[in-house]
């Protein structure tokens, strides 16, 4: 048995994406972040995840590591492994090109077949290197089959794979893995634990047999057991309350530094945050060809285009602003349908007021970041958040729902004390997040000492990695440790 402190541990970090590699939400930042930052502690941990299209560009810093041939029902399929080292910290490739030789990762009618694959081909990889972890820490739907393949195949082969314990990780409740009961014949063995509502749900099956269970906040821990918030799964989680941790994410502190980043205008500090950020606007309503009215707040939006993100309460108040010329307002990201061509209607409306890109640019984001004054966030549910607390390092103060992760994040600005590093509003309803964005407003205009304040103060606030790893740290030893 292990102590705590008396040995690094092995780790093998599963997840459907990680950035730099390949990224569609916040579950590819932290796949990167959490393992760099565990390899920092001393701990030896890997990166196992798809080789997908996107991947296919690094592959002249690749090696090849072998193959294995994975059997699903009636299906005989070959997962080639290939490996790479980025930030100290191994990366392995699971490639199948039938499965991943693909433009977009998940939303295909062969996810079912494509995941259990990748869970399966996890343990292959474990058995052609012989290299055992302690942990196998799964994230979301995509690995939740980690624990279930582990009980009922590899466990029993030998006493290495017997000892290895699971940690299954929430970023995300709404997207469960749900599928037609037939999924199960790919599973070579039947059971009920991945049994939902008549289907096979590969998040319940984790939930119900990983050693424990973590979401990515605190708040957002407690609010998955009510019936809102669980999307069916609170009982699930009610029966596992016992072993189900919140830990909130942290945010790489070198790859958004406004001191340093190579992408925006101007770089600026704490300190020099007044000059660099006007710098940084004035610059970047040139670059878009926005009205230069002098004092017209710049206000972001950049996100997923998701149902999570509360677009819904943003749709029919936004309007009303642009008519009145109240503030700039810029948009970064794509999804749902819908929501595209909202923004691209309020663009095409309001061509001098609002800016909307509807891509991914990395660079082009940190220049918005830079320049915003407020930055959007009023989310139906959020398990944590990360660009919140990437607008916060820009000095840009968030406008939040309280909910999951931003109330965790976001201490609402309180005009008595003077303190705060944004503004919040607790119920999902146009007219509140509205009064909201005027008290914002309001302050913006009438006290600037106070507002500047306030963006001083969310430059301050600092979610360290190290402090996520350390807590995942605990966790894992308190897994190890306990002997059931
Ligand atoms: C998902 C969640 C987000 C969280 C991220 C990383 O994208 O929606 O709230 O920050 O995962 O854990």
């Amino acid at each position: 048995m292990k102590e705590k402190g008396e040995k690094n541990m092995h780790i093998l970090f599963t997840s459907g994406e990680a950035y730099p590699f390949s990224k569609s939400g916040g579950l590819a930042d932290v796949a990167a972040a959490l393992p760099k930052a565990l390899h920092q502690l001393g701990h030896d941990v890997a990166i196992i995840t798809p080789y997908y299209q996107d991947v296919k560009n690094h592959h002249a810093q690749m090696n090849y590591l072998g193959h294995a041939e994975i059997v699903m029902g009636d299906h005989h399929k070959v997962a080639n492994y290939y490996t790479l080292t980025h930030n100290g910290v191994p990366y392995v490739f699971v490639e199948n090109d039938e499965f991943y030789d693909r433009k977009r990762y998940y939303g295909y009618d062969d996810d079912a077949m494509r995941f259990t694959f990748f869970n399966f081909a996890i343990f292959e990889y474990i058995k052609l290197t012989e290299n055992y972890p302690d942990i196998i820490h799964a994230n979301d739907w995509q690995t939740a089959l980690v624990p279930f393949f582990l009980d009922v195949k590899y466990r029993p082969l030998n006493p290495e794979f017997k000892r290895i314990k699971t940690l299954l990780s929430i970023h995300n409740l709404e997207k469960q893995g749900s599928y037609p009961l037939e999924t199960e014949k790919l599973f070579n063995t039947k059971n009920f634990t991945y049994i939902h509502l008549d289907r096979v749900n590969f998040l319940k099956c984790g939930i119900m047999r990983a050693n424990a269970i973590n979401t990515v906040s605190d708040n957002y821990r407690h609010e998955i057991l009510t019936r809102f918030y669980g999307f069916t799964l609170d009982g699930a989680l009610k029966s596992r309350q016992a072993d189900l941790y919140g830990i909130l994410n942290g945010l790489d502190q070198d790859l958004y530094d406004p001191s340093k980043s190579k992408n925006i205008y101007q770089t600026y500090n704490e300190q020099t945050l007044l000059i660099g950020k006007k710098i940084n606007k004035r610059e970047l309503i040139k670059e878009l060809n926005l009205d230069s009215r002098p004092n017209l707040p710049l206000v972001s939006f950049i996100h997923r285009f998701a149902r999570q993100k509360g677009i819904d309460i943003l749709m029919p108040i936004l309007e009303d602003y642009l008519k009145e010329k109240k503030f700039l307002f810029v948009v970064i990201g794509y999804g749902d349908a819908l929501y595209e061509q909202f923004f691209s209607e309020m663009q095409r409306k309001y061509p001098d007021l609002v800016y909307y890109d509807n891509t991914f640019n990395n660079e082009l984001s940190q220049k918005v970041y830079a320049a915003s004054d407020l930055f959007m966030l009023p989310s139906l549910f959020e398990p944590c958040g990360l660009n919140q607390m990437i607008a916060m390092k820009y000095g840009a103060l968030p406008i939040v729902r309280e909910t999951g992760g931003l109330k965790d994040t976001v201490t609402a600005y309180n005009k008595f004390t003077g303190v705060g590093v944004g503004f919040a509003f607790k119920n999902y309803d146009a007219t509140e997040f509205k009064e909201t964005i005027d008290q914002a407003l309001e302050l913006y205009h009438q006290d600037p000492d106070a507002f500047n304040d306030l963006k001083r103060q969310a430059m301050h606030v600092n979610h360290s990695l190290t402090k996520m790893a350390k807590q995942y740290d605990e966790l894992y030893h308190k897994i190890l440790n306990n002997q059931d």
